[in-house]
């Protein structure tokens, strides 16, 4: 069987990561990896294939860039003529992403099947380019892996069960199996960051709705430059977030670094006290490393783990807002709960419901 992995942005890199192991061990599957080229810089793609020993992709589009309707057409384009080449069976889309939304429609069309991990993900922003990716996504996919209980209730307030072509199940969070295994196989290496006599904040931002923003950026950037004088806080900045802040001059006092790999992100989250985020995968990552978050979106994606006091929801209307919301972080107490995200193991079972196929 004939399958292929579509990723192009870092958390599907880390996502397919796992989902290539467990495919690897099943007998009569030929999988590959396909890249979009949404992320592309050494910094963004290469250095998660290489150190996570990802197979190279069988092709990659080179598509980057450009509003989200060029981006997506173009992939489509892309992808159309991939498909009707190389006919694969099944595809795997991971998350939100342009990339994801471009190859299920593509593939739909031509019907080719569709496993969605990560699916049923909701937070009810309907502006949010992601939250629209997914719902299409989860509409259009023939297996529905979702990665909580509650992304499965989501899917079923929707009327998935009562549509027969599509299969919904909670397998648990590949993100976390990949925590896990990449945990335990980290060598030893020293930051250059991180080492001060300080508690450490690790920041990142990346999320249109805060960067795109340029007066939310100037609030946020403010208040972390206030926190920097009691903590060491340390961005591994996205490009997106770099070129506006160079844009709009926004001056920051704190360590402002190139984007880091997953590796240096375990790391960094080892160290880390607490997060500040924007992101969905680092804000989990955070929680399974025991470190209470400040998640910059009002409408969390993981209301799971504010429900455990794990992580903090925030959008931000004043640099103060965010001051007093940090300050809560520290009496968060809390343990990781796998009844939320599962055992480690949500690769396996994937792997198992796509092997039963063959
Ligand atoms: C995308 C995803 C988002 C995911 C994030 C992970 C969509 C709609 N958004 O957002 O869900 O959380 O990836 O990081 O798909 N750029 C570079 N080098 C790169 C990649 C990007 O310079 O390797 C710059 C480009 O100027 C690009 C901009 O960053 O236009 C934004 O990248 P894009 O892929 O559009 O979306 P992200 O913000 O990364």
């Amino acid at each position: 069987m004939k399958i292929f992995s579509i990723v192009g942005a870092r958390p599907q890199f880390i996502k397919a990561a796992v989902i290539a192991r467990a495919l690897s061990e099943k007998k009569g599957i030929s999988h590959h990896i396909i890249h979009s080229g949404q992320h592309y810089d050494e910094a963004m793609s290469d250095v998660f294939f290489d150190e996570m020993h990802i197979p190279k992709p069988l092709y990659n589009l080179n598509i980057s860039g450009g509003s989200h309707g060029v981006m997506t057409g173009k992939m489509m384009i892309e992808f159309d003529q991939l498909f009707e080449r190389e006919k694969p069976e099944l595809i795997i889309v991971y998350g939100d992403t342009n990339t994801t939304l471009a190859a299920s429609l593509s593939a739909k069309k031509m019907g080719i099947k569709i496993a969605h991990v990560e699916a049923g993900v909701r937070n009810f922003d309907q502006y949010m380019p992601e939250e629209i990716n997914r719902i299409v996504t989860d509409r259009l996919s023939n297996f529905n892996f979702g990665c909580t209980e509650l992304a499965v209730t989501n899917l079923k307030l929707e009327g998935f069960e009562s549509y027969a072509h599509c299969k919904i199940m909670n397998v648990g969070d590949v993100m976390y199996d990949a925590f896990l295994f990449y945990k335990g196989i980290l060598e030893e290496k020293e930051l250059d960051f991180f080492k001060e006599n300080k508690r450490h904040v690790l920041v990142t931002l990346h999320r249109p709705y805060n960067v795109d923003n340029i007066g939310r950026l100037r609030m946020i950037i403010s208040a972390l430059n206030k926190l920097s004088e009691q903590l060491e806080v340390v961005f591994p900045i996205h490009p997106r977030t770099r070129s506006k802040l160079e844009e709009a001059a926004i001056e920051t006092n704190f360590k402002v670094i190139n984007p880091i790999g997953y590796f240096d992100v375990l790391r960094a989250l080892d160290k880390a006290h607490f997060v500040v985020t924007d992101s969905g995968g680092l804000v989990r990552e955070a929680y399974f490393d025991g470190k209470p978050s400040l998640y910059l979106l009002q409408d969390h994606v993981w209301p799971e783990i504010v429900n455990i006091d794990a992580s903090i929801g925030l959008d931000v209307a004043s640099e103060t807002d965010l001051l007093e919301a940090f300050s809560k972080l520290d009496k968060m107490q809390f343990k990781y709960d796998a009844s939320i995200f599962g055992k480690g193991d949500a690769g396996e079972e994937i792997a198992n419901v796509i092997h039963a196929l063959v």
